[in-house]
């Protein structure tokens, strides 16, 4: 029993006032803007990468990106290997509890194929300071073509919350301006 009951029992019974038509017309046009724009932006806001998406097992892909790192590793910074593939190479990072693995170096005005996936939980691959940032699966591998046009150090975050050390799930990616002269004598 209400401390106070609404005098017409039957109050969801009442016929539809016309300004709650009005606000569920305006919703729904703003909910139509809203969806078209998505579509809009990706190709007026250059904000969202076009990228293919192919379903894995997180197993594969863990693998993959194994063979990846082992295939083009240069060095080791603080454990993790610092991975230095050819222009216009598949190049992988795998994100997982928590870290984004390997670490990239790569050249600038070069071409590459990124493959993004997760071999556990969902991840946030966000690439600071640009703005590119992709929710990654596991079971899914993204693809993307991306051409550094600077070269430094960039970060990755993760920001899709992925339990007590989501914080400090991060990577990085190393863009060279040009090979060294000592780095090609050396190859
Ligand atoms: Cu991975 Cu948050």
């Amino acid at each position: 029993m209400a401390i106070t009951p609404p005098q017409q029992r039957i109050w969801w019974n009442e016929p539809i006032e016309r300004v709650e038509l009005i606000w569920i017309g305006v919703a729904f046009l703003w909910g139509l803007f809203m969806f078209f724009f998505m579509i809009a932006w990706h190709f007026i806001g250059q904000q969202n990468l076009s990228n293919e998406t192919y379903r894995i097992a997180p197993t594969a892909y863990g693998e993959k990106v194994d063979a990846f790192a082992a295939k083009y590793q240069v060095r080791e910074e603080e454990g993790v290997p610092v991975v230095r593939p050819p222009a216009g190479a598949d190049v992988y990072l795998l994100g997982r509890l928590w870290q984004w693995w390997p670490i990239l170096e790569l050249e600038k005005g070069q071409s590459y194929r990124v493959h993004l996936s997760s071999v556990d939980w969902q991840h946030g691959f966000s690439l600071q300071p640009t703005n590119i940032n992709i929710q990654v699966h596991p079971g899914f591998e993204h693809v993307l073509t991306l051409t550094p046009t600077e070269a430094g150090e960039f970060g990755i975050i993760c920001n899709e919350f992925c339990g007590v050390g989501h914080h400090t799930m991060t990577g990085r990616i190393i863009v060279t301006a040009k090979r060294t002269a000592a780095r090609m004598e050396a190859q």
